[in-house]
């Protein structure tokens, strides 16, 4: 049983806390910090059982029966607090995006290069996902052959209000479709171009960010990907993907409450997607920290490293470069 600290009691913090105490077996929440740290979120925390709640996150580092930390906490504070918790020694699983700069992540990997007992996981959740692996697992059988041409929609239900975000919607949003290209391809990405716009909120212009956005994308292996992002599906959540290759394609659809389609005399209906991620990608949050924890335990490597983290990053970068100069970008530019 891996014994955790959880860094950030905001929405994810609480996702894995909640995730960790009903689904996770081979850990366990035993403190939890956040330097907001109020009356309602820590009766939150108690109902799970877990006694140690902090302030300063200095606590969970220092505690010698913690064995491994959550880094939840906003992403400014992820680079910092992963490298404090993996020279104390702690296994460290952080939340997307490692870092806003390359400069960062590096330093995560010379931390880690200096610790080499220390497992180090980034939050890429969709790789767990069960719709995500099947395309996977079918391309690793060899049933799709050659990947020739990946295509994701990404679409929220709701945009967030203008000024929310701290970082660009590709560090924020498609960082994770980013990380989906490169895991669906099990390629690298070598360049890229964008079309963005802001088509839903024009005020987000003023931040310099977008809502939309085309991103197509020449994997380093040679296939061919093309990512749609839209911050407002009125419809609900739109996360499939289709792959396509030289023996054949594999396509995965919505999530839905049911699968009914009811049929009348005014048409044919069926649900509307699952609405938002807590509701999609539930499982995925449990999943992906129950293999964390078996690489600890088993001594093996973490599934998803820091060149997963990285590559996300240095991709996110280039498509804001690629939307801001509207050219395409290769992605040996961004270092
Ligand atoms: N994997 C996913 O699908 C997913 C989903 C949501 C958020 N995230 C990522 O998780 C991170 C947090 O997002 P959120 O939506 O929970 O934000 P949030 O604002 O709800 O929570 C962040 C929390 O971190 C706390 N915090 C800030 N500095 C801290 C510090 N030094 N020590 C401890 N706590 C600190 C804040 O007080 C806040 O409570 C972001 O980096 C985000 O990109 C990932």
């Amino acid at each position: 049983m891996v014994k955790v600290g959880i860094i950030g009691a905001g929405r994810i913090g609480k996702v894995h806390l909640e995730s960790i105490s009903y689904h996770v077996k081979n850990a366990t929440v035993v403190a939890m910090a956040d330097p907001f740290m109020n009356d309602e979120t820590e009766s939150f925390i108690k109902e799970f059982g877990v006694e140690k709640i902090y302030k300063d996150y200095k606590e969970i580092i220092n505690d010698p029966e913690i064995d491994a930390v959550l880094v939840c906490s906003s992403t400014d504070t992820h680079a910092p607090i992963s490298i404090e918790a993996i020279e104390a020694g702690k296994h460290v699983f952080c939340e997307k995006p490692l870092a806003n700069t390359t400069d960062k992540i590096k330093e995560i990997a010379e931390a880690l290069k200096a610790h080499p007992e220390v497992k180090f996981q980034v939050g890429f959740n969709r790789r767990f996902d069960h719709n995500f692996a099947a395309i996977r697992k079918a391309y690793d059988e060899g049933k799709i052959g050659d990947a020739q041409i990946l295509k994701i929609t990404s679409r929220d239900p709701q945009a967030p209000p203008v000024g929310y975000c701290a970082a660009s919607i590709f560090l924020d949003m498609t960082i994770h479709d980013f990380d989906m290209a490169c895991f669906l391809t099990n390629s690298d990405v070598e360049e890229l171009y964008v079309y963005a716009d802001a088509l839903i909120n024009p005020g987000i212009r003023e931040y310099g960010d977008f809502d939309t956005a085309i991103i197509s994308m020449k994997m380093a292996n040679g296939a061919l990907a093309v990512i749609d992002n839209s911050r407002q599906a009125m419809y609900g959540y739109d996360q499939r993907a289709e792959l396509f290759g030289s023996k054949g394609m594999v396509a995965t659809s919505n999530d839905t409450l049911s699968s009914a389609v009811l049929s009348t005399v005014d048409g044919v209906t069926g649900e509307k997607p699952l609405y938002f991620f807590l509701e999609r990608y539930m499982e995925s949050f449990s999943q992906e920290v129950r293999e964390f924890c078996d690489a600890i335990i088993n001594n093996t490597e973490t599934p998803v490293g820091i060149h997963a983290g990285m590559q996300s990053v240095k991709i996110a970068l280039a498509a804001e470069k690629s939307a801001n100069e509207g050219r395409p970008v290769k992605l040996s530019e961004i270092d």
